[in-house]
């Protein structure tokens, strides 16, 4: 398995110098430090000038929020995934439960936009996660794994390597209440089990948690086996708690 990731998602928060400092600030802390890779995931905005900065260092990768699923064309507003690729963005988010929610993103769309992140040579950052009720039923299995099915039958063998999924309980995302590392590990183990059905190559495809991580949770959610890592929202907005984030998982 290789190193754990940190993905730091910025959501639609900081302003262009607010998010330049931010990242020279972890920039800064991790420059001589090996461990865990880090991702950098601001708006838009800040990709070329951090493309920049970030230069001839290795530990820190950017990530966008978005891309559109076709490479080019009449689509005002949107960005394409090659046009990432070209700034030095290596990971693209897919599916967060906020684009599934307020912009109707759909399995069937979320399966061309990761086709089209793929083939710009983006590495897709594929989110899933049931909200309270599915949880409350104890379904959230089947839950999920019908949401990788959905979005990633398309997929051929190959891709799986490339592939990350994050799995973020809605119930979770942005409440302050983390799943239990037992509750995460049960979803992790689970997931892994279901790709390792869909080809066997998918078994060491890197599982994120995601929702409320925060300095106070994250060693323990570190040492659990299927735990390849974090997506972190809220935390990763102030450079010393994401800083000690990223050291739980070094
Ligand atoms: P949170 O967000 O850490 O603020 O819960 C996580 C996410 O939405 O990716």
């Amino acid at each position: 398995m290789s190193a754990p990731i940190v993905a730091a998602n910025w959501k639609m928060h900081k302003t262009f110098s607010e998010g330049m400092a931010l990242a020279a600030e972890i920039q800064a802390q991790l420059q001589h430090k090996k461990g865990a890779t880090v991702v950098l995931i601001p708006g838009f905005l800040h990709l070329q000038a951090l493309s920049e900065q970030l230069q001839g260092q290795h530990r820190i990768r950017l990530g966008a929020q978005n891309c559109h699923y076709e490479p080019e064309g009449a689509y005002t507003g949107e960005i394409a995934a090659p046009q990432l690729r070209a700034l030095s963005v290596d990971y693209v988010l897919m599916g967060h439960s906020e684009r599934r929610l307020h912009f109707q993103e759909d399995s069937k769309l979320l399966k061309a936009k990761v086709s089209s992140a793929l083939e710009a040579g983006l590495r897709p950052i594929f989110c899933c996660g049931e909200p309270l009720q599915v949880r409350e039923a104890n379904q959230q299995v089947d839950y999920v794994s019908a949401q990788l099915s959905e979005g990633l039958s398309a997929l051929e063998v190959p891709a799986f390597e490339r592939l990350i999924i994050a799995y973020e309980p809605l119930w979770a995302i942005g409440t302050g209440q983390t799943a239990t590392p037992a509750q995460a590990q049960a979803m992790h183990s689970a997931l892994r089990g279901h790709l390792s059905r869909i080809t066997p190559q998918a078994a060491a495809t890197p599982i994120l948690y995601g929702g409320s991580v925060k300095p106070q949770n994250a060693a323990e959610l570190a040492a659990c086996p299927d735990i390849n890592g974090v997506l972190v929202g809220g935390a990763s907005l102030q450079a010393a708690a994401f800083l000690e984030i990223v050291a739980a998982f070094d």
